[in-house]
């Protein structure tokens, strides 16, 4: 098992091994929920705040209720770290769903979300961080509410899918030839010292490590340019990159079977990844 012991759920903190839900979990049924992934370096939390008020705007979207408050779930999430005495590479996984009812659509009578939290070891992708990946480009088939992080991700299943059996790391998405961003990160193309990524639209889940990469643009002067560019323009990049809470920053260095610039991860891919590496390490964090 590599899930951590203890489980924060909507009723407290739990052992692993007594979490169980019914059947009729609507999370389960109808995908009937909202979720976060959050980072942890050498057992510290990053941008955990960032993720939690995200997961309450995912949540509002959905007209969902989480169980605790946003300062008392951040403490609690503070205890299962403890509890579980995490000080390697991590990532926390939380889910908030419209709790376990009857079978039925519409929203049941009672307010009673369930949530659970656990952490589970993680290492960096040090291999794809530094020598890059190959992506494949695939239609987008999402709903139009791409900004909330809602559990209904048999789209993004599929394309990933696509991805592996394709010997690709990510997939590319594409709505009439628009670039979205990933199946489970966000995309960004460099061209002539500009970055351009797709803007934080209903179309796509504005990414923490996004919001970030656009801090760090800002700090090192680098443009950045929320414009949306078209699957005919990857070939043309000087560098592509995507991002995620799992990734960090990892350069793009094939698209399908056409070379990405020198087939090397670029300057400002580097750059990026360098401040990204700044930002979080826990001592300059706390500086
Ligand atoms: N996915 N876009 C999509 C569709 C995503 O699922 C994710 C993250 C991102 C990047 O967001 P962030 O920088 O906040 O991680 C963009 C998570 C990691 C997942 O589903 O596992």
């Amino acid at each position: 098992m590599s899930v951590k012991p203890y489980v924060l759920t909507e009723r407290g903190v739990l052992r692993y091994e007594q979490v169980t839900y019914p059947m009729e979990e609507r999370g389960l049924q109808f995908g009937d929920g909202v979720y976060e992934v959050v980072r942890l370096y050498n057992g510290t939390y990053i941008w955990l705040e960032e993720h939690l008020d995200r997961l309450y705007r995912s949540a509002a979207a959905i007209r969902l209720s989480v169980p605790f408050a946003p300062e008392e779930l951040a403490a609690r999430l503070e205890e299962l770290r403890r509890l579980n005495d995490v000080h390697e590479d991590a990532i926390l996984y939380l889910q908030v769903t419209r709790g376990s009812f009857p079978r039925a659509h519409a929203f049941p009578a009672e307010n009673r979300p369930n949530l659970y939290a656990y952490i589970e070891p993680m290492a960096r992708k040090r291999n794809e961080m530094t020598r890059g990946v190959r992506v494949i480009v695939t239609k987008d088939v999402r709903w139009e509410y791409c900004y909330i992080k809602s559990l209904n991700l048999l789209p993004n299943v599929l394309a990933k899918q696509e991805a592996v059996e394709r010997g690709a790391f990510e997939a590319i998405l594409h709505r009439d030839g628009i670039v979205t961003e990933g199946s489970s990160s966000n995309i960004f193309l460099v061209k002539a010292g500009t970055v351009y990524t797709h803007p934080a639209t209903e179309r796509i889940l504005n990414g923490i490590v996004r919001t970030k990469v656009k801090q760090f643009c800002g700090e090192l002067g680098i443009p950045f340019m929320e414009e949306a560019f078209s699957v005919h323009d990857l070939a043309q990049a000087d560098e592509l990159f995507l991002t995620s809470t799992t990734s960090s920053i990892i350069p793009i260095i094939q698209v399908d079977d056409t070379t990405i610039g020198s087939g090397q991860p670029g300057a400002v891919t580097q750059s990026l990844q360098a401040a990204y590496q700044t930002a979080t390490q826990p001592a300059a964090r706390n500086a």
